[in-house]
């Protein structure tokens, strides 16, 4: 704390892709590693305990470059952490994300049956992540990481995406992305909306109060400190499917961005409903000091500009009136583009893979990318729309609806079959740089 009882957080120890919004443009790297020998597992964090940069000086340009190194609990388990720490992780997170899959919507073309293997399978152990503004700065960033396990015995790279920006700097189905992230109190981050008092670090980093006034801690504590949860999800997007609803449901093109503009709550250009409802402003899209800077309910309470049921809108109600405190339920998030652009105008699939790496990062794993993803994205009681689903990110094994505020009658879209196909995923938790080092040093 400072003298004026801010909170102080400590930078130099926790992972800088933990509070640092991703770049634009940008290059990802995902790669999936398993442990087969405690021993190398030890090395090989004593390793890239020294390639992972922290969060100090979070608004250096150099910091736009990172390794990130995160742990699943089967990759605790594997580096012999005794089960009384364990056990003091959050339980979510204990289950991994496949024994989470039926709570989480992850049903039907979307189960674990069918993800992408290894994901889901117990054999994730740790997941280093790469995130640059280009290929060339990756590349110097990764290439140290890859030397840390590369010919280590007992250490297997099973899995890798790239991610790349798309030209269009939008994601898949072309909508403007990555402008969302709440401040945090210490941080130095600042956040985008001057509307939202900064949250408390404990709702993002272990060891600090949240806005319950609790601090979560491991056994010991040094385990857990300065590290946080993140959920990892490869998430298929049927852009061409996406493509024919807006066609098949709208009059004219401008009729399409508009109906797209209601499913998101935001105009593919960034530009959000809220404040311009009417017409699109690609000023406004692109300005960050005012595309993010708005609230619902004075003037939107029925979501007339922006639908309840919007994707923006039921992610984060802001100060709307739902059943909920959404203070609880704010995430960092991070979502990064893998697989070609559908080129424009094409509405027939071209069979091949394309989506995001959504990844959410956060203290609490339960009441805020869980609860989030099955009582916001995958019902609509806690807005008085039933059982009707996020109408872009949804779960819909069957067709569901989306209603649009309108006078003198509201339209209701009908038949919206699932845009998003779960590929694989795991839940991780990412731990400090000294909680590194504690694990390189593990002697059981
Ligand atoms: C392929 C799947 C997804 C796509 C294409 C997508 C796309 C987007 C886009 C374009 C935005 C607006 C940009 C911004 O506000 O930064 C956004 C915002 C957001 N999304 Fe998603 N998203 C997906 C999945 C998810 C999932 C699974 C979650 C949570 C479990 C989620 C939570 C959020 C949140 C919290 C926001 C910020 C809302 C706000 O603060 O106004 N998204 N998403």
């Amino acid at each position: 704390m400072t003298p004026e009882g801010n909170v102080l957080l400590e930078l130099d120890d926790i992972q800088s892709g933990v509070l640092r919004p991703r770049p634009t443009p940008y290059v990802a790297t995902y790669i999936a590693l398993r442990i087969d020998d405690r021993n190398a597992g030890r090395e090989l964090m004593r390793r890239v305990s020294s390639v992972v940069t922290p969060a100090a000086n979070p608004t250096s340009p150099l910091a736009d470059t990172w390794v990130s190194v995160a742990l699943t609990y089967q990759g605790l388990k594997a580096l012999g952490v005794p089960q009384s720490s364990l056990d003091s992780f959050a339980w979510e997170f204990q289950q991994g994300m496949a024994a989470r899959a039926k709570e989480l919507g992850d049903t039907g073309e979307s189960s674990p049956e069918n993800w992408e293997r290894p994901l889901g399978t117990g054999d994730v152990h740790l997941v280093l992540v790469a995130v640059s503004p280009n290929d060339q700065q990756l590349e110097t960033a990764l290439d140290p990481a890859r030397k840390a396990y590369r010919e280590m015995r007992g250490i297997e790279a099973i899995w890798r995406q790239d991610c790349h920006a798309l030209p269009t700097e939008t994601e898949p189905f072309g909508f403007r992305d990555g402008i969302g992230h709440p401040a945090i109190e210490g941080s130095g981050i600042p956040g985008t909306n001057s509307k939202e008092q900064p949250l408390k670090a404990g709702e993002f980093i272990l060891g600090y109060r949240d806005e319950l006034g609790g601090i979560q801690r491991t056994q010991p504590e040094i385990l857990g400190r300065n590290g946080t949860y993140v959920v990892f999800r490869k998430l298929h997007q049927r852009v061409a499917a996406f493509r024919q609803f807006l066609k098949v449901n709208s009059a004219s093109p401008e009729d399409e961005e508009l109906l797209a503009a209601k499913m998101m709550g935001r105009w593919r250009s960034g530009a959000p409903l809220a404040l311009c409802p009417f017409q699109d402003d690609a000023k406004l899209g692109a300005d960050r000091r005012r595309n993010n800077d708005f609230l619902y309910e004075e003037d939107d309470p029925a979501g007339f500009k922006t639908p309840g049921g919007s994707h923006i809108r039921r992610t984060n109600p802001r100060d709307a009136s739902v059943a909920g405190v959404v203070r609880l339920h704010r995430m960092i998030r991070r979502g990064t583009a893998y697989g070609p652009l559908l080129p424009e105008g094409v509405v027939e699939d071209d069979g091949l893979d394309r989506g995001l790496m959504f990844a959410f990062v956060g203290a609490h794993l339960g009441r805020q990318f869980e609860f989030v993803q099955t009582q916001w994205i995958n019902d609509g009681v806690f807005f008085g729309a039933g059982a009707a689903k996020d109408p872009i990110v949804g779960s819909k094994d069957e067709a569901s609806s989306f209603t649009i505020p309108r006078r003198p009658v509201r339209r209701r879209l009908q038949g919206l079959h699932r845009f998003v196909v779960t590929r694989g995923g795991e839940y991780c938790f990412m731990p400090g740089l000294q909680a590194m080092r504690w694990l390189a040093e593990l002697q059981t």
